[in-house]
């Protein structure tokens, strides 16, 4: 990663903390950005940017302004930041499917859309998004998170095209079950060996931030572990 200056947002969540941690194991210069007012442990001297609301659209241009200004430049930007709720269509709220949009697709968009300036025409620039498996097909209770996570696709794709000729590439990683302990504790009886390890998720981001995927763009890789 040769000191490439990286966001990654929802740093402070399961999937963002290992994936942060890769990258800066891997030579790279990550800020790491969440909603959260304070940081996990264990991360002092790190580039940390609490308390952004990343649904808020000039928060997330500040906040992607001031990064520049501390780093100089920007060559990555990889969005973790989402949430999740299940609810059937007969028994849910139908703001729910606002909420989640909100949660998945507003954060990844505003994220993109403010750090575009900074990477179109940079040498080797990255998008990665995080999308889900569940964007491809939506089982009972997912629909509000798979019709969002099914639009962060969307975006990469559109996204990509816009940007194919100016040297950006857009791509999205679509985990299954992630081995996390909110997921353990939600399904206790449930075969853990089969779920993707947030570890295994985190090298393939890495991989698409590298120089090996450059020839890649506009596409969804399901990282599902075993199911
Ligand atoms: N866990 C799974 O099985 C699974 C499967 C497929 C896809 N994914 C996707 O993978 C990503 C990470 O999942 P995870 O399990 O690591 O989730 P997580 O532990 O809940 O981490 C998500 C992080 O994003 C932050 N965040 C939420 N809304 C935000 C906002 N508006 N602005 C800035 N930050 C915000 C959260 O902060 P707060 O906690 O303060 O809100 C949290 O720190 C998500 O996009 C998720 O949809 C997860």
């Amino acid at each position: 990663m040769n000191d490439k200056i990286i966001i990654v947002t929802g740093a402070f969540g399961a999937l963002g903390r290992e994936v942060a941690r890769t990258l800066e194991t891997r030579g790279a210069r990550v800020v790491r950005v969440d909603a959260a007012a304070s940081a996990p442990d264990g991360l002092a001297g790190a580039d940390l940017v609490p308390g952004i609301d990343l649904t808020d659209y000039a928060a997330t241009q500040a906040m992607v302004a001031g990064v520049v200004a501390r780093h100089g430049a920007l060559d990555a930007l990889v969005n973790i930041a989402g949430g999740f709720r299940w609810e059937t269509v007969s028994d849910g709220e139908p703001a729910t499917w606002e909420l989640l949009h909100s949660l998945n697709l507003r954060t990844a968009l505003h994220a993109c859309k403010a750090s575009l300036p900074y990477l179109i025409g940079r040498e080797g620039a990255r998008i990665v998004n995080i999308g889900a498996a569940a964007a491809a097909k939506a089982a009972a209770g997912m629909g509000a998170y798979a019709a969002s996570k099914a639009a962060v696709l969307r975006l990469t794709e559109a996204l990509a095209e816009e940007t194919k000729d100016r040297g950006l590439n857009v791509n999205a990683v679509l985990p299954g079950i992630i081995d996390t302990p909110a997921n353990r504790a939600d399904m206790p009886d449930a075969d853990t060996s089969r779920w993707v390890t947030p570890q295994a998720l985190a090298d393939v981001v890495a991989f698409l931030l590298s120089d090996a995927a450059r020839a890649i763009t506009g596409v969804g890789i399901p990282v599902t572990g075993r199911l």
